[in-house]
């Protein structure tokens, strides 16, 4: 196996996202589906991302705003409604924190904000919207647990503790301590795709490598995510996500 490895052309954050996003794409219509969505709501989708929720939502619901501090990330998100031909995504670069719910922001049916470590104010998030908020945490290891996990033994960073978000218990609580009375969703969710063999696997992730001579480490790290199927082998990491939400 020989791993080709230009250091210069490293992927960007957003694109190691949208890969990472790829990889969860079978598990995503769960989430969407659990969010409820009908064709007649209006959503905004708070720290949206490269669209990994905007896009599926899309198509359930009247129309979407995605809103991003990252001006890349929305520039993408863009690129991705177009190539999909939905016309319904209208993107905003604005910050959470500085957003006051009616005088910055029209108020939308559904707030959706999901992996959103911004949140801080709950009863912001319940001004902006006239029926439902919709909050979807990782409540089983997360993407950057994975990429830890990738490169065990590779990156000294990956075996360092990792500052964590408030698990969904934390914002349940706080929910209920604000009267907004939660609904709890667990949702099965993972990262896969499959490959004709261990070698084509390794070549797919190889871009994790800071350097190719690890490529022994990351098959390694791989493997225990490798089970055989049809096409080949399968990775598989299991996690989960919880939906909380409430209706007003
Ligand atoms: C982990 S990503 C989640 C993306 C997407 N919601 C998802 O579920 O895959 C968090 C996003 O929140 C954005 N973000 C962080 N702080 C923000 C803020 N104060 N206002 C708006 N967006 C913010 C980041 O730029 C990033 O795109």
């Amino acid at each position: 196996m020989s791993i080709q490895l230009i250091k210069d052309d490293a992927p960007s954050w957003s694109e190691i996202y949208d890969w990472y996003t790829d990889l969860e794409a079978p598990f995503t219509a769960a989430q969407v589906e659990a969010l409820g969505l009908r064709g007649d709501q209006t959503v905004v989708d708070i720290g949206a991302g490269s669209g990994r929720l905007t896009i599926p939502m899309a198509r359930k619901a009247a129309s979407v705003t995605a809103i991003d501090v990252l001006p890349g990330l929305l520039d993408r998100l863009r690129q991705r409604a177009q190539r999909e031909g939905l016309s319904n995504i209208r993107t905003a670069n604005l910050d959470w924190r500085t957003i006051e719910p009616a005088r910055d922001l029209d108020r939308h049916d559904v707030v959706v904000a999901s992996r959103f470590d911004g949140i801080e104010d709950l009863m912001k998030l319940d001004a902006a919207a006239n029926q439902r908020v919709c909050l979807l945490i990782f409540s089983g290891p997360s993407t950057g647990a994975l990429h830890r996990a990738l490169l065990q033994g590779i990156v000294r960073e990956a075996v360092e503790p990792q500052v964590l978000q408030p698990g969904f218990t934390t914002i349940f609580n706080d929910l209920c301590d604000l009267g907004l009375d939660p609904n709890v969703l667990h949702i099965m969710d993972g990262f896969t795709r499959s490959y004709a063999n261990v070698d084509e696997a390794v070549e797919d992730f190889a871009w994790i490598l800071p350097d190719a001579s690890f490529a022994f480490n990351l098959r390694r790290n791989l493997e225990q995510f490798l089970t055989p199927d049809e096409k080949g082998v399968r990775f598989l990491f299991r996690t989960r996500s919880t939906l909380l939400f409430w209706d007003k």
